[in-house]
């Protein structure tokens, strides 16, 4: 079991300004936040990250939608942190999410659900990577 886990606040969740209570949220659920940032992927950045669903009939209008406009990637720590986090942040689709979780709050549909948590221990680390492969600062936090 690891202690790393990647969210990513969507672009929906963005646009509406939810960000600031999506992050309070996830503090006080007890994850300690090692990395953060804004960023706006292209088309083939998202392309990549979600390579693993390019057989999906979904892949076009995720990757289109993920690349809309800003995001918020969030580097995670806790322990047991990828199932923590998925507990925290509920079902895929809202209208199967569980009362008090983030998604049941603010995603709209099953695509534009707000935010992404890493589906496994060895995902999470390849995610973390993929969007902060080096440290800017310091590496002790
Ligand atoms: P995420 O956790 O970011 O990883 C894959 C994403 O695919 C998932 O969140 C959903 O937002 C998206 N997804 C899954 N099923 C569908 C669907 N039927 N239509 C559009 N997007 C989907």
């Amino acid at each position: 079991m690891g202690n790393k886990s990647l969210a990513i606040i969507k672009p929906d969740a963005m646009r509406a300004n939810h960000f600031g209570k999506i992050i309070d949220r996830i503090l006080t659920a007890g994850f300690k936040i090692t990395e953060l940032k804004i960023a706006r992927l292209t088309l083939a950045q998202a392309e990549t990250f979600y390579a693993v669903h390019r057989e999906r009939p979904f892949y076009g209008e995720l990757t289109s939608f993920m690349s809309s406009g800003p995001i918020m990637p969030i580097a995670l720590e806790k322990d047991d942190a990828v199932t923590a986090f998925r507990d925290l942040i509920g079902a895929t689709n809202p209208a199967e999410a569980t009362e008090g979780t983030i998604r049941k709050e603010f995603a709209t549909s099953v695509g534009q659900n707000a935010i992404h948590g890493s589906d496994s221990d060895e995902n999470a680390e390849k995610e973390v990577a993929f969007f902060f492969p080096t440290r800017d600062i310091q590496d002790n936090l």
